[in-house]
């Protein structure tokens, strides 16, 4: 790729666990990597690593739950560099609890943060993708909205809708040279997982077939995959990385 070429490729939550390694790889692959972010102190510590390891990153601000700050953010980055030809809807967050004892707070913020977001993001980079004919639109799911988990009502409802988006979405922008796919992680070594208490974390690795808990670079390397170009003819699906804890 040369540097007339590259592709931008837009991430979400950036600065998590899973965000941090698909930056990376995408980077290595040789886009333009614009890091979203929500917290301004998280954010800068992580700049500076990843400056320190040679990575270069474009940062960009934006709540994922509000439909104005995401478009102020697609516009800033369009009047910086260009269209956004990779989305990585990747931002999401946990408020686990038995559904007798979740709240309306714990329902809403996780919707909010992991569904509601993906329409956001979808939404404004759609038409200038459409307008390019290309696009690669990549949602993260889990393997929690393909099966059930003790404690995630709220969270299997969002992963399970993040797919929902993923397949109509996908024939609405079929003839548009954008392809939209899902990719539902298993139980990952992030500090999301790490949060789970060990003894239930103990117990749901002992469920896993490859007996262990998948690799953040492993993810990434699924994302790379898919946000290729010559990956033109695979659009609606989702894409299970297990380690066969789901297999269907
Ligand atoms: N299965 C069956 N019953 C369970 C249970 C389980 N896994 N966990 C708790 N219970 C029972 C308890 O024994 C208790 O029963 P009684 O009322 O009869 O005593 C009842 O349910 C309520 O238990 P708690 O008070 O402990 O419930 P809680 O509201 O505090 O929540 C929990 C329990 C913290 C959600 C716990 O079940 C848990 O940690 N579950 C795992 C959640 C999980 O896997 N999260 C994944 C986070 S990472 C991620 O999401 C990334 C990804 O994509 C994979």
């Amino acid at each position: 790729m040369t540097t007339e070429n590259r592709h931008i490729a837009l991430v979400t939550g950036a600065t998590g666990g899973l965000g941090t390694h698909i930056c990376k790889r995408l980077s290595d692959d040789g886009y333009i990597v614009c890091a979203n972010y929500r917290s301004e102190e998280k954010a800068k510590a992580w700049k500076e690593k990843m400056a320190e390891e040679g990575y270069d990153f474009q940062l960009y601000k934006a709540d994922v739950c509000s439909y104005e700050e995401v478009g102020q953010m697609i516009r800033a980055i369009e009047t910086d560099l260009g269209t956004v030809d990779i989305l990585v809807n990747n931002a999401g967050i946990t408020r686990d609890g038995a559904f007798r004892k979740m709240t309306p707070d714990q329902w809403h913020e996780v919707i909010a943060t992991n569904l509601t977001s993906v329409f956001n993001c979808c939404s404004h980079v759609i038409n200038p993708m459409i307008g390019q004919q290309y696009g690669r639109i990549i949602n993260i799911s889990s393997v929690n909205g393909q099966r059930a988990q003790f404690g995630q009502v709220n969270y299997a409802a969002a992963k399970a809708g993040m797919h929902g988006i993923t397949k109509t979405l996908a024939i609405e922008v079929a003839t548009k040279g954008i392809t939209v796919n899902t990719i539902s992680p298993g139980y990952v070594a992030t500090d999301m997982v790490m949060a789970v208490a060990a003894p239930v974390r103990e117990q749901i690795v002992s469920g896993i077939p490859v007996g262990r808990l998948g690799g953040t670079g492993e993810i990434a390397h699924l994302v790379s995959f898919l946000a290729a170009p010559d990956t033109a003819f695979i659009t609606g699906a989702n894409y299970a990385i297990n380690g066969g804890q789901h297999v269907y």
